[in-house]
């Protein structure tokens, strides 16, 4: 798909995260962030940036910030990461607590020191130093999906939860890439998976594994963390398009490629410095929200290569 004939305003293409719901009220907060952030995007990207995820964030809907899944011990641990493709700056916040809006603190990383990735209670110090106060990120729906999963645990069973959103709706990771006619940059967001080990950390504050962006293009990844780690696939986006491919092909090689070395699903989104934009996924769901030039695109649809890939 090509904006570049009306790249002015730029384009901003958000996902909701492996698995989730394309139901209206999800899409809608989708739709709702990509528009903030458009507003934003002329003045500056990264902010632009921030202010969909904290709209994410903000919501239960979607794991990350408040409503995250918490992990094995019952404790909402998040990662979030930011880049910029023009000056090449990175930062990232790891296994953060109690704070609402790690994307923020993120950010305040990236402008505000020269450090790249800050990690547990070491992240929460800087939060708090910068002065985002104590926040509970646990809902009454998360804590209670957890209980019942470590019960399920304890009978010798399988929780019947799904991994991404420890529930049984469906919302994971969210990310964003934009294009503001200059450059590129992405952001992602993530209470990681449910039950996972505590101190674990996946693959969003992971350069060139669940994230990256230079003059390129700009890519987000969703699906398990560790696949992406392991297999550099967003750094491998990149190196697809800078080959001369577009984004669309370029996000189903890296899927196909994820699949072929790992055997994982996964949803990967990009947008290239022509405002082209790629997403394909492997599992459920992925829902996808673009705006260009100030309009919602109607219906984006990432291709779907559940059937061709599928893990189960
Ligand atoms: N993609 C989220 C995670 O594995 O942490």
């Amino acid at each position: 798909m090509l904006y570049a004939q009306t790249m002015a305003m730029g384009i901003i293409a958000v996902h909701g995260g492996l698995d989730t719901s394309r139901e209206k009220q999800y899409m809608e907060i989708l739709q709702e962030a990509a528009l903030q952030g458009h507003e934003l995007l002329s003045k500056n990207r990264i902010q632009a940036l921030e202010a969909v995820l904290r709209v994410l964030e903000e919501s239960s809907k979607f794991n990350c910030g408040y409503g995250s899944v918490l992990n094995f011990d019952g404790v909402v641990e998040m990662d979030a990461a930011i880049i910029d493709g023009v000056s090449n700056r990175f930062a990232a916040v790891a296994a953060i607590q109690d704070v609402e809006h790690p994307i923020s603190v993120a950010r305040a990383l990236l402008e505000k020191t020269s450090n790249v990735i800050l990690a547990g209670a070491g992240a929460v110090k800087f939060a708090r130093k910068q002065g985002f106060p104590t926040a509970n990120c646990v809902s009454k729906e998360q804590r209670e999906a957890w209980r019942q999963a470590r019960e399920s645990l304890a009978r010798g069973e399988k929780p019947a939860q799904n991994l991404y959103t420890g529930l049984a709706y469906y919302a994971d990771t969210v990310g964003c890439v934009v294009w503001d006619g200059e450059g590129l940059a992405a952001a992602s967001s993530t209470g990681g998976y449910s039950l996972k080990t505590p101190g674990r950390v996946g693959d969003t504050p992971s350069l060139g594994g669940g994230i990256f962006a230079s003059k390129t293009c700009a890519v987000v990844c969703t699906g398990i963390g560790e696949t992406f780690i392991e297999t550099l696939t967003a750094k491998y986006v990149d190196e697809v398009i800078a080959g001369g491919s577009e984004p669309q092909q370029a996000v189903k090689s890296a899927l196909k490629r994820l699949h072929k070395l790992k055997k994982a699903e996964g949803g990967i989104l990009a947008v290239n410095a022509r405002g082209m934009v790629g997403a394909a996924f492997n599992a459920g769901r992925f829902p996808v929200v673009v705006v260009a030039d100030g309009k919602l695109l109607d219906h984006y649809q990432p291709v779907n290569l559940t059937q061709e890939l599928s893990v189960h």
